[in-house]
């Protein structure tokens, strides 16, 4: 399927930010591009109502103008108020998660749209009895994007997602740095290492943004959105996705 999975090192790292800019980007472009987040752990409560947390980020870079409602409803299918392992939030609600639903809404909104999926936590992350995220990035046949921390760490975390989306056949787009900071006595060797260790270019490079918080719809202005976009590879992303 064209379009990219957007994966992380872990849960926090920047997904959502990325996905958002990713397809404001690509409608900037005339790509019809949709923020697909099947699967949520956590809400936000939006004037009195509860939606899930990354939707409402989303939508308020890339629809400000729509229904929030709406727009979750056609954007999200496992949702859960639980901020925790998707499986674990699952089944406090006595429900479960079915991957090859995910897959059918995926096809609904690809005959639309280019999909930029987002998923939840990094790869390993459980999502039904023997099935996790890097299960459902291969059933989807998507191109996985990893997002990474610049800092301490990443090098080790980055090298085990790569190794292991590779040891299931699954095809890497390249990475994306979130939170660099110049000052960070190693960030700049990490980046190098990053695309060395891993034979992979870098994405994109965004700065670290003092005080962002995802959880809070809005706080990420259009402009400046406009110029994180800015930080992307854009000819190659274009490419990576079959746009
Ligand atoms: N470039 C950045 N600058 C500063 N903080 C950042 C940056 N990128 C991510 N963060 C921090 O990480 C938090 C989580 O980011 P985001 O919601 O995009 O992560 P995620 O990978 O989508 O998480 P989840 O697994 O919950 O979906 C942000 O609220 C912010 O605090
Ligand atoms: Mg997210």
């Amino acid at each position: 399927m064209r379009g990219l999975f957007v994966t992380a090192t872990d849960t926090g790292v920047g997904k959502t930010l990325v996905s958002t800019l990713l397809v404001r980007g690509l409608m900037s472009r005339t790509i019809p591009a949709i923020h697909f987040k099947p699967v949520q752990s956590g809400f936000i409560t939006v004037n009195g109502t509860e939606y899930p947390a990354d939707l409402a980020f989303s939508r308020s870079l890339i629809e400000p103008e729509g229904d929030l409602d709406a727009y979750c409803k056609k954007r999200s299918l496992f949702a859960f108020r639980m901020p925790v392992s998707p499986d674990f939030a699952a089944e406090k609600e006595g429900k479960s998660i079915d991957p090859a639903a995910i897959v059918a809404r995926a096809n609904e909104l690809a005959s639309e749209h280019l999909l930029i999926t987002e998923g939840a936590g990094g790869v390993a992350v459980p999502l039904a009895p023997n099935y996790l995220m890097a299960d459902l990035i291969a059933d989807l046949g998507q191109p996985a994007l990893i997002v990474a921390r610049p800092g301490l760490g990443t090098l080790n975390h980055t090298y085990l997602t790569v190794d292991h989306l590779r040891r299931r056949g699954i095809g890497i787009a390249g990475i994306v740095v979130s939170g660099y900071d110049a000052g960070d006595i190693s960030a700049e060797r990490n980046l190098r290492m990053l695309a060395e260790m891993n034979g992979l270019p870098l994405l994109g490079i965004l700065p670290r943004i003092l005080g962002l918080d995802t959880e809070r719809p809005g706080w990420v202005t259009p402009e400046a959105a406009d110029a994180l976009q800015e930080r992307f590879d854009w000819p190659r992303i274009i490419a990576a996705i079959g746009a």
